[in-house]
């Protein structure tokens, strides 16, 4: 059990005692660590629900605890607050607790919850660009920070290969190479096992196609109509899609392994296709869905809504099927698979509405029940420094390779300016200068809150000061070499003993800070929590080392205790990062 939980535990009881809630006797980590460890405000709000004095009633709470002993102060402060601040033994004990597990005191749910999580969004024949940065990372990390807590957690790519665009990449390769066997509708295969076209040229022919769907009424109309086909599964044109989508699935899977991503499910918009047909006709029949214009549609709009929420568009009147309906059938298809108890979709913030729309439809058609958890945790945009969606020199959107290979190489050039890896072979040179630029994008990106927008500054990304990637990773290896030197002079962590002063006591203090800080993140789906308690456990840290000269202190058992700590840091900050998708390299 966490520190928080044991002392709110203790105090609630005392509560209890007295006739009121064991919730007033939360414990919180002080606002004002000058003046105490911890707080406990509990007794105000009770004092006036009971009618009673809240300083005496703070009194007799303290009085009720069962062994004061434990604690160096206990005193009631301003008009009832409790302050609390461990006795040195007790505070050394409980982190000794946590480093002789094998664990960093985070406890695991008792009843873990299997959920999905979708956080990719990538679609077929177009490279991964700076809008999947965000769901990536946030979207790992979540399922990272969801697992450590025991979750069951399922990660979806949810790739989009079922829409408009699959129609003009058909229509358009038809025009080019006509003569290729997946157009001859007489033609039912089998087809050539070598994709023709690779990667690269769908860099050329997605956005042509697109160009011309816009502006060619001609094309226009057959792309919709290769579209159309596509869905009713003409061979032809499945088994070229199928290329389009193993060509692209290749490249885009290069890109998120190299950022440290990864998902269980490669499942896209076209994994529900067969269940389409069957769920429009359940909602017509159930007369959940009407028929507008030709079109079917399902209305969610509720009493009290704020803003007006316009009917969600199930099939169009030529038949066709949408996005919208795509992501209402796959809630079906994930209930009926997975039996999960919460789909969390990490998706850029601007579709929230049509996530308020699925939602709404699937609550309404009763494809999934008020026990499954349905949530859009919208994720902001990156910015450039004019605070507009960033953009390349010539007005492009940057693809996620080149935000990559840029961060990667600024990193190897501030190794360079900071001395840093200079006396190490080329080769490990350049794998530091990789973790220290991947970590520069991914903390740049974590440290802020996910539905908050920020501006991409790698410069300030790659910083091996203040609150960066780099200074995290720096720390940790940092971290490494004390132990290891220590080693080197038959040095071991030992025992921890009572802090001898403030910066040791203080990093203790941070140590057991974890666990909520963990539950905080998952709780709001938020790895900002865990990016900025990396950063002030790293400084605590920093602090320590600087005033507790470890390798020259000549008691024994301090040292011993000392080293203890670095070594339940520098495994709590490892743990951390994992948790941010950031790898420590093993010296710098
Ligand atoms: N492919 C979509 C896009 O580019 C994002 C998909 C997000 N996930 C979902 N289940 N809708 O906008």
């Amino acid at each position: 059990m966490s520190i928080l939980s044991e002392l709110s535990e203790e105090f609630g009881a005392a509560f209890v005692a007295l006739g009121l809630d064991a919730s007033d006797g939360e414990v919180a980590v002080s606002q004002r660590p000058e003046l105490a460890q911890y707080q406990c405000n509990g007794a105000l709000g009770a004092a006036k629900r009971a009618g009673r004095n809240p300083r005496e009633l703070a009194e007799a709470v303290i009085a009720g605890l069962p062994d004061s002993s434990r604690f160096s102060d206990l005193s009631v402060a301003g008009p009832g607050f409790i302050n609390i601040t461990l006795a040195d033994e007790v505070l050394a004990s409980y982190v000794e607790t946590i480093r002789t597990g094998d664990g960093v005191g985070v406890m695991p749910r008792e009843a873990p919850a299997r959920m999905i999580i979708d956080y990719g969004g990538p679609n077929v024949a177009k490279e991964l660009h700076v809008g999947h940065l965000r769901p990536a990372v946030i979207g790992e990390s979540l399922k990272r920070i969801m697992r450590a807590l025991g979750n069951e957690v399922i990660g979806d790519v949810h790739l989009g290969d079922w829409g408009s665009p699959q129609g003009q990449l058909i229509a358009e390769l038809e025009d080019r190479q006509p003569d290729l066997p997946y157009f001859d509708a007489a033609n039912v295969g089998p087809y050539p096992v070598e994709p023709p076209v690779a990667m690269d040229d769908f860099n050329e022919m997605y956005p042509t196609a697109s160009n011309r769907a816009a502006t060619d009424e001609e094309f226009k109309e057959r792309a919709r109509q290769a579209t159309a086909e596509l869905q009713k599964r003409r061979p032809g044109y499945l088994a070229l899609w199928q290329h389009f989508r193993d060509v692209s699935i290749d490249a885009i899977k290069a890109v998120y392994d190299e950022l440290g991503v990864s998902f269980d499910l490669w499942h896209g918009e076209s994994t529900i296709a067969e269940l389409l047909d069957p769920l429009i006709e359940r909602v017509l029949a159930s007369g959940v869905a009407r028929i507008s214009e030709g079109a079917v549609v399902i209305d969610v709009a509720l009493p009290d809504d704020k803003n007006e929420i316009p009917p969600l568009l199930m099939a169009k009147s030529d038949g066709a099927t949408l996005y919208t309906t795509w992501d209402v059938a796959t809630i079906q298809d994930r209930v009926d698979q997975f039996d999960v108890a919460a789909m969390i979709y990490i998706v850029d913030a601007r579709q929230s509405l049509h996530f308020e729309q699925v939602f709404r439809a699937a609550r309404r058609a009763g494809i999934v029940g008020e026990d499954v958890l349905l949530e859009h945790a919208g994720n902001g945009t990156v910015n450039g420094a004019d605070g507009k969606p960033l953009k390349t020199r010539d007005g492009g959107t940057p693809l996620l390779r080149s935000l990559i290979d840029d961060a990667i190489d600024r990193a190897a050039q501030r190794l360079a300016e900071n001395d840093l890896a200079s006396e190490y072979s080329e080769e490990e040179r350049s794998e530091i200068a990789h973790l220290v630029g991947l970590a520069a994008l991914k903390y740049g990106d974590l440290q802020n809150h996910r539905a908050s927008d920020y501006i991409f500054d790698l410069d300030r990304f790659v910083s091996f000061e203040g609150r960066t990637g780099p200074y995290l990773l720096y720390s940790a290896v940092r971290m490494k070499s004390i132990l290891r030197k220590a080693s080197e002079q038959g040095l071991t962590p030992g025992v921890l003993a009572p802090a001898t002063g403030e910066f040791d006591r203080n990093l203790m203090l941070a140590l057991l800070r974890l666990p909520e800080i963990v539950s905080r993140a998952a709780e709001h789906r938020a790895p900002n929590h865990i990016a900025l308690y990396a950063y002030e456990l790293a400084a605590e840290f920093s602090r320590f080392y600087e005033h507790c000269r470890i390798l020259d202190e000549s008691d024994g058992s301090t040292q011993a205790s000392w080293l203890g700590l670095v070594e339940l840091c520098l495994r709590q900050v490892t743990f951390l990062l994992d948790l941010l998708v950031m790898e420590v390299p093993e010296r710098m």
